[in-house]
């Protein structure tokens, strides 16, 4: 049986997990409070927001660097939308740092005074699919289907977050509004080091050659993977239960979506990425040893 549905929420044209959430605090998102030195990630689901939540963190926490502290990254680095009770974004100190799938329509006006900073990670949309479709069986058994049956779903948007291709549309297209810095997990996954000098440059943080190491070698797949306050297993432990098979760090490589998708399914996947994306000037990394590109079909 597959009836993911029911763990969806859908509010104001968008899918939200339903588990988890306050819906007086979804209702009031549009006046939530921003201050001028909030910094958001922005994410569509499974394009590497853990990854982020565990460089930011690293980036603004000395206590996460010298692993002096013992809050897990989701404390430092808080769901914005999936909010918990015992949270008060209020009571935080600033700099107040966020991760959130939202799609750029819902998130507080006050991010449009460009002065609260977003960085906005996107994943070429095969790898997101294949982690998502991992993710949502083996992780949270929200989904008992086939992979081309996930597929479908994730191509007609019927998955928390909705359809990939409006999430990437929307905030691009919407840019000028706000002060975003586009990143890509692949480029991330290339070239850690230059990812976070781009990441401190954005967001006018100074770190030392030495802790600038620290950030880098901490934030590596397999250093996460191991890292109990970065790996989110104890989440998946409490949220999921026990059986839960799956984790949030699968592999973390680039192209796995080849060991997915058949012939057929590329070719059809291609076609709808065609027809949503023409015209769109953002390119994306399909292979690790590929540089960017627009359609993923020239490297077949
Ligand atoms: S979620 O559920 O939306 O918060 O998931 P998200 O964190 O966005 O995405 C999970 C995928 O990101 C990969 N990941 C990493 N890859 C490389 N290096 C590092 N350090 C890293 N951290 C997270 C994670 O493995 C998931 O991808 P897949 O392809 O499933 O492995």
């Amino acid at each position: 049986m597959e009836d993911m549905d029911k763990f969806l929420f859908k509010f104001k044209g968008y899918y939200f997990n339903r588990l988890p959430l306050d819906i007086g605090f979804i209702e009031n998102l549009d006046n939530f409070e921003i201050r001028e030195n909030d910094v958001f990630i922005v994410t569509y689901p499974k394009s590497g927001t853990i990854w982020f939540q565990q460089l930011l963190s690293l980036i603004y926490s000395e206590e996460h660097r010298k692993g002096t502290g013992k809050l897990e990254t989701m404390d430092r680095v808080p769901f914005f939308e999936y909010k918990t009770p015992a949270m008060d974004f209020e009571e935080r100190p600033s700099p107040r740092l966020f991760s959130t799938h939202l799609p750029y329509y819902l998130v507080p006006s006050g991010l449009k005074n460009k002065k609260a900073k977003i960085i906005y990670v996107y994943r070429n949309p095969k790898d997101v699919m294949c982690s998502y479709f991992h993710f949502a069986k083996n992780v949270t058994s929200q989904f008992t289907g086939t992979f081309e049956e996930f597929m479908k779903r994730f191509l007609e948007g019927r998955v928390m977050g909705s359809l990939w291709f409006d999430h990437i549309k929307g905030w691009y297209e919407h840019r000028s509004l706000f002060n975003i810095q586009f990143m890509t997990y692949e480029e991330t996954k290339k070239d850690l080091r230059g990812s976070v000098l781009k990441i401190c440059k954005f967001l006018g943080k100074g770190l030392s050659e030495e802790d600038m190491d620290v950030v880098v070698r901490q934030a590596t797949f397999e250093n996460m993977k191991y890292d109990p306050l970065a790996n989110y297993d104890n989440i998946i432990a409490t949220g999921y239960g026990p059986n839960a098979k799956g984790h949030f760090l699968r592999k973390g490589t680039i192209g796995d979506w080849k060991n997915h998708l058949t012939v057929e399914q590329n070719e059809s996947f291609d076609k709808t990425f065609q027809r949503e994306m023409k015209d769109f000037p953002l390119e994306f990394t399909w292979d690790m040893n590929e540089t960017r590109m627009r359609s993923k079909a020239q490297i077949l």
